[in-house]
């Protein structure tokens, strides 16, 4: 490129030499520092190519013109020479020296399964090997499913075990959290025939105020066996198989009789811990009231159930002392699982 040096003047002799060192000190500038410091020398307000043209004003018009035209088409130049050469670095900023490429990569944080949903899987994994067909069911339930269904009727005092949360409703009175998961047993025998053999994991809730091992909401997991000739036999070696797989084959099971008003007999399971008995769920031979709630001839079917909290089994294997850190979302508690 030519610049207008015709008029032989010692400014326009300035336009060339601001030019050559320019071009020379960018071609040099080998960092994002020098690049910067390149700019601020040459095109920046008070940098070098601002100083020439400042001093155009002391000139007479006929060379003012020639040099300002060489001056400003300078300016273009080294803008655009700036820019390619920042792009250039930009693509190879490994040699510019903005990233260490030596460091060690940083590791992503990977997320897990909830300790609840861990203990869940287990249970119904061990029991769909038992045969069981792992179903879900509605959170919130009507009262004909949570309640009737399971032969607890209006004003029998056995609803007041369960502390419930009722749903407000402009156009129902019936709707509640479901306080248990048992209302899926009458929704699946309703829904099929026998034979029938499920397992039912999901949330409940109760208003209940909290403590190391009472929370208002929490898992259960259900269990349901229907057919033809299913005795109590049948429930206990079920449950003493879970039980094995659970706690391991050495653990001592103990069965009394309980009373829930959807099962007759009744009884709840404790297995042996440091010496002691602990309950870790209820169950029984279906009632035969329910059984035909949900159209089933109870003359000719018998089947078992059984609800265990997934929390409370946690609990035990893992010594933890308190339900409430399953749900404080607490890292340091989740990420030990
Ligand atoms: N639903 C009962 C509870 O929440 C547990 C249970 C389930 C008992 C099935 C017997 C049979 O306490």
């Amino acid at each position: 490129m030519s610049l207008p040096n015709g008029q032989g003047t010692h400014k326009s002799e300035s336009v060339e030499e601001l030019k050559l060192a320019a071009v020379t000190e960018l071609d040099s500038a080998d960092s994002s520092e020098r690049l910067e410091s390149w700019r601020v020398d040459f095109l920046g307000r008070k940098g070098r190519l601002t100083a020439l043209l400042r001093g155009l004003g002391s000139l007479d018009i006929g060379e003012r013109k020639v040099i300002g035209a060489g001056a400003n088409r300078l300016r273009d130049e080294l803008e655009s020479l700036y820019e390619d050469r920042v792009n250039q670095s930009k693509s190879s900023q490994v040699s510019v020296g903005s990233i260490d490429i030596t460091l060690p990569g940083r590791k992503p944080t990977l997320g897990g399964l909830h300790p609840s949903t861990q203990m869940i899987r287990e249970i119904t994994q061990a029991f769909n090997e038992m045969g069981f067909q792992t179903v879900e069911g509605p959170e919130v339930e009507l009262e004909k499913y949570n309640f009737d269904m399971l032969n607890i009727p209006a004003d029998h005092p056995a609803r007041d075990q369960w502390d419930t949360i009722w749903v407000d409703s402009d156009t129902h009175n019936d709707v509640l959290l479901r306080t248990h998961t048992s209302p899926m047993q009458a929704r699946v025998m309703e829904q099929g025939d026998p034979p029938i053999r499920v397992i039912v994991p999901g949330k409940c809730y109760r208003y209940e105020s909290t403590d190391a091992t009472h929370e208002w909401h929490f898992n259960q997991v259900e269990g349901l066996a229907v057919d033809e000739g299913i005795t109590f036999a049948d429930l206990k070696g079920t449950l003493y198989e879970f039980a094995r797989r659970i706690f391991g084959s050495t653990r001592k099971v103990r069965f009394r009789c309980d009373f829930f008003p959807f099962v007759e007999p009744g009884v709840d399971m404790s297995i042996e811990w440091n010496g002691d008995w602990i309950e870790i769920l209820g169950a029984g031979m279906v009632h035969p009231k329910v059984l035909e709630y949900a159209g089933y001839d109870s003359a000719k079917y018998t089947g078992f159930a059984f609800g265990m909290g997934p929390e409370r089994i946690s609990m035990l294997r893992n010594e933890i002392t308190d339900i409430r850190h399953f749900f404080s979302n607490d890292l340091r508690f989740l990420t030990q699982f």
